[in-house]
Formats: structure tokens, sequence, C-alpha cells
């Protein structure tokens, strides 16, 4: 969704601020903008298009500004155009907001019939026009924003800023996810961590419902109440952190360079390449004494021995790895799974009982369905716990338990190491669940675990593929359709390549069961139709021949991605081999050439893979 940044303190702002914008932008590249105060008052400066296109129309030298605010923007609410563009103001107060007004028609005719013009089709535009008008009708500055957020349904984070009081900044969260920033005498605000990283380790996570106030000394936290309340819940002066009461800093272990891309040209190649060692980091905490890790989850034997069903929610990515985390689940510990997506799972009545345990995954911790789903499995009784990459985030902050993935910043909309990362959090979870449930054999535990401690450098062997993927991609970037087959454990596979191709080639593509092709799909197959199958050797390879064949009858063009090379030369077109894996963890090593794949086709077909059309990183509205 939208990202917004805001600065205060000492430096030029504007540069930060742009700076900050600039990592920021994973998030949405539909319109930005920003807005400093200097010695003529507010200035704005807002475009349709990217942050290069915002840079082309500022000032140069920057303005002497020590205050402003940033936003760039995935439209919900009005096409993506320069008048719809953040930030927002009215009499001079100025909005950068990310999230929905949900009840912004209702306002607009509200203001409309106080005689406000609207300059945009924006949900956002009441906010500037109700603290203005809330002003006008006598309320100080500070209780009309609150009089404002009182008056707003919907989620939102926000940054606003006065003309009239151009030495305080300020940030509200209420739904979407928004971190403060400490340093040595200024303030950051920021939809994510890697906005600032390059200023500041220290960050303040806000909580929903609350309102920071930052002026160069200081940052002071206060509740949303009703206008004239100001009950402050603490006050962070730079330098002196730890003040008793004041409000929790988080120092963050990221490094700036993690959220750079380290020479590669693109982050999502960067990403992919990253993947042995966010691997070997997810797992490390563990691989030594894995029985310990669900107690130290808050998971204990009794809950264990009680627990009936399990549930996972997630979406995109990351449902996909809850799909294979529940043939792992089911086959090692014997217990039922139900993997649901999340925005389903929250809108029908769900069977929870309180001897289940509910897992959300989430790389972000800020998607706004699988948040809702995690609420409401907490409602009714479960105990949650979330596997999540970003420390703080809020489904972290709501879970009962939290699991990180060690992934780093993932900043490529396409999701790549997060997925794998999560496959070895929810691999280690099966293996632990079957040792302490008795279903699994200890000589067998350890074969997982030693295949598992080998997973880096068999996914490093398995990247050795880059170079036939892009040249398979090179041959199929014509292509207007794509199909991807898997079987098992690796069907999630299938729909998990299928994705990405269709996210960064804009190749329209289905994964589908391998077995469940001759009930439908098979209609699509015909002359050079790339069809892509994921055939480990396994249990289920001679079914899995029996499906290329079909295709191979039909004239598709079989891509196959396998262990067992030899046999398969003489029935597919290209053959890319991966490294043997026991079935249970074959999941790691197939996706690798698809994800390469997907990388190649969005390149080679000229489009921005890091920032696909249409898509936000992470999706904060329903
Ligand atoms: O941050 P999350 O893991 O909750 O995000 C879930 C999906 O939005 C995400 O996986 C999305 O599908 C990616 N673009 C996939 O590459």
């Amino acid at each position: 969704m939208c990202g917004i940044v805001g600065y205060i303190g000492g430096r030029s702002a504007l540069p930060v601020l742009m700076d900050g914008l600039k990592r920021l932008e994973y998030r949405g590249y539909d319109s930005a903008g920003v807005a400093y105060i200097n010695g003529n008052g507010i200035e704005i400066k807002k475009t349709k298009g990217r942050i290069e296109d915002l840079r082309k129309i500022l000032p140069l030298p920057a303005p002497e500004a020590k205050i402003g605010v940033g936003h760039t923007r995935w439209a919900t609410h009005g096409a993506p155009s320069d008048r719809n563009a953040h930030p927002h103001v009215c009499g001079g107060i100025v909005v950068v907001h990310n999230g929905i007004i949900e009840n912004y028609r209702d306002l607009k005719t509200r203001l409309a019939s106080e005689g406000h013009e609207f300059a945009s089709d924006t949900d956002t535009e009441v906010i500037p026009r109700l603290i203005s008008s809330h002003m006008q009708k006598g309320l100080p500055f500070e209780d009309a924003i609150k009089k404002t957020l009182s008056d707003l349904r919907g989620s939102y984070a926000l940054g606003i800023m006065s003309q009239e009081c151009p030495e305080k900044l300020y940030a509200v969260r209420n739904g979407s996810p928004l971190i403060i920033g400490v340093g040595l005498d200024e303030f950051f605000f920021a939809s994510d961590i890697p906005a600032f990283l390059q200023f500041t380790k220290k960050f303040i996570f806000l909580e929903d419902g609350q309102m920071c106030i930052m002026s160069r000394g200081q940052a002071r936290l206060e509740p949303l109440e009703p206008a004239g309340s100001s009950k402050s819940m603490g006050v962070v002066i730079p330098g002196k952190t730890g003040v008793e009461d004041g409000p929790k800093v988080v120092e963050i272990d990221w490094t700036p360079e993690m959220a750079e891309k380290e020479g590669y040209d693109y982050f999502m190649l960067k990403e992919i390449y990253e993947q042995p060692g966010t691997v070997r980091d997810t797992m490390r905490e563990w691989l030594d004494n894995p029985v310990t890790m669900l107690d130290s989850l808050g998971i204990t034997p009794k809950m264990i021995l009680g627990l009936t069903r399990l549930h996972i929610a997630a979406c995109g990515t990351s449902y996909h790895a809850a799909l294979v985390a529940k043939y792992i689940i089911e086959a090692l510990a014997h217990m039922p799974v139900d993997v649901e997506i999340a925005s389903e799972f929250r809108h029908r009545e769900q069977l929870i009982e309180k001897n289940n345990l509910f897992i959300s995954i989430t790389q972000s911790g800020e998607t706004a369905d699988t948040l809702a789903a995690q609420r409401e499995a907490s409602k009714k009784g479960a105990f949650t716990l979330t596997i999540c990459n970003v420390v703080g985030s809020t489904a972290s902050r709501e879970a009962d338990s939290v699991l990180y993935t060690r992934a780093g910043p993932e900043i490529g909309v396409a999701s790549t190491k997060a997925f794998t990362a999560q496959l070895a959090a929810l691999c280690l979870i099966a293996i632990v669940l079957g040792m302490k449930r008795g279903r699994l054999i200890a000589a067998e535990a350890e074969t997982l675990i030693s295949q598992l401690r080998k997973m880096p450098l068999l996914i490093e062997k398995a990247l050795a593929c880059e170079q036939q993927t892009m040249e398979i991609a090179d041959r199929i970037k014509g292509s207007r359709s794509m199909l991807y087959l898997g079987r098992g454990i690796n069907y999630p596979i299938a729909l998990e390549g299928a994705l990405k191709l269709k996210e960064i080639s804009y190749i329209h593509a289905e994964g589908y069961p391998a077995g469940e092709m001759k009930h439908g799909p098979i209609a699509l197959i015909e002359s050079g139709l790339p069809v892509v199958v994921v055939a480990p050797m396994n249990n289920l390879f001679e079914k899995t021949l029996s499906n290329i064949e079909e295709v191979k009858a039909r004239g598709g063009r079989v891509i196959v991605i396998t262990d067992e090379p030899l046999g398969l030369r003489a029935m597919a077109d290209e053959v890319i081999e991966v490294p043997p894996a026991h079935t249970a963890l074959s999941p790691f090593l197939n996706v690798i050439p698809l994800q390469l794949l997907a990388f190649w086709s969005g390149v080679l077909n000229g489009n921005d893979v890091d920032k696909p059309r249409n898509l936000a990183k992470s999706v904060t509205v329903e």
C-alpha cells in the first residue's frame, strides 16, 4: 500500500524525505509527493509517477526546510494522477495518509455543505479539511486533529503538519503500520523500517489509537482520546531514552546495506541469491536443539498433547508456504491442518476451539486480511502463533507468540527469500510436533534435521540453474499463457511458480495439481504452450511422467524441474536439474528455478520486476 515518511530535526528535510521515499517505493508507485515548511511557509511538490519523476520537479538547491512529510502512493480512491497525489492540504494543514477512510463519502458531503471545494478524488482529502473545519469552529490544532480522528472510520497511518505550528510534526496510527525513528535531536516517521535505517536503528512501534507529537527535542505519545484530553503516554528525549515510563524504544539489528541492492540490478535477484543465508539464519537458533523450540514459543508439552487441530491462514506466497506446511505437518505429526486464505477465513464461520493452535504466516506482519484472521482466531480462544519476518510488526505484537523468520528486509514486491525462510520455520515446527506427539521416531527426525542443515548448500547448488532459466525465459517470452503442474507437496510449488510468473512477467499462468489436469485444464494445451512440471523422484514420479506424456501428445512445450534428469531428457523440451532431497524438503529446491524463471521472464519482457504494475509490497487494506 502507500508509504509515508516525515522528518523533523537539524538536517535539510527534503533530501532525507526523498531518501526515505525511495526506500519505501515498493509500497506503491502510482504517484509521489512531499511537503516542507521553510521561510515561505508550506511548499508542496507532487506528481503522478515515481520518486524519480518527483525528483525532477524539486527545487535546486534543496530549500532550507527542517520539517517535512512525503508520500508514495498505491491508488485506492481516485486514479493515479497529479491531483490525487499526496500530500493533501487545506488551510495550511498538510496530510499524508496510508490506508482507507471508509466513510469519506458522508464526510465529503458534510464538508461540501460547509462550502469546501475538493481538489482531488481521494478519501484522504477529507482529513485536512475536517481539521481545518474544526479549527474554524474554535478548536485548537491538536484538539482539532483528535476530533477529526474520532469522525473517521477505516484504517490509517497519518503524517500531519501545520503552517501555524512549524516546529511540530504529528504521526497517528489506526490500523496501518507506522514507526517512529529516534535520532539524536531529530525524529522520523515512516510506514516501514528501511526508510530511515541509514539515520537510526532505534524505533518506536506506534500502537493503534496512538498519536506521536514530535519536535526537535522530544517525542510525546498520546492516546487518541476525545479533544481536550492529553494524557501523555510517555516522552522520548533523544540521547536519554530509557526514561522510566517512556515508550518502548526497540533497537533493530538490520543494517542499511541489508536494504540495498549490493551490486545486483534488482532487489528480487539479490533476494533470490540470499536464500542460502536466510534459510540458515532462520534455523540457526533451533537446529542444535529443536525440541526446545515450541517450549520457548510458549507452546507447552501439555498444549501439544491436547492439540486437536491446527489452523493456518495467510495470503499470496505466504499462503503457499502454509499449503506446504499442511503436507509436512500432517505427514510428520499426524495432526489435521486446515489452511485457508486469510481473506476467506475471516468472513465465514470458523470452527475453532480452545485446544486448537492458530498460525498466521506473514512476511510483513501488516497484511490486513491476515491480521483480521489472527484476531478472529484469538477471539475464538485459540493460541495464536505468527511466523513473521518484521520485528515489531502488528502481527508479532498481537499474536500470543512469534517465530521470526530471519530473512532480513524483503524489498522486491515478489516474495522469494521470505518464502523459503517460512518453509524453514514450518519444517522445524513439523519435526518438533512430530517428535513431541510421538509420531516421528528419533532416527527419522535426525535424518530430516541433518538434511535441513545441508539445505543452504543445496539451495546454492540449485541456484546454478540461473543461466538456463534465462535462456528458457528468452524462448518463452512471447507466450501469453502458461501452466504449472505439481503433485503432493509440490503442488503448492506449482501454485507459487505460477504466481511469481504472473506477478512480474504479466504472462497469464495457472498452477494445478498434475492429476487434475485431465479434468479441465488439458483443454488449454495446444502446440507450443509452455507447461512447467515439478517432477521430483518420489512415489508420485511415475504418475507425473504420465502427465508429461499427456502434455507432449497435445503439442505442449514441457519444462521439467527434477532431481532425476536422465530419463526425462528424451521426453521434455527443457530439463532443469535440482539436487535431490527428502520429499518433505524438496519444495525448498524446486521453487528456486521457478523464482529465477519468473525473474528472467519479467526482465526479458521489459518489466520492472521489483515494482510490478498494480501491486504493492504490503497489503494493508482489506
Ligand atoms: O506480508 P505477507 O506475507 O502477509 O504478504 C502476503 C502477500 O501479499 C504476498 O505474499 C504477495 O502475494 C506477494 N506479492 C507474492 O509475491
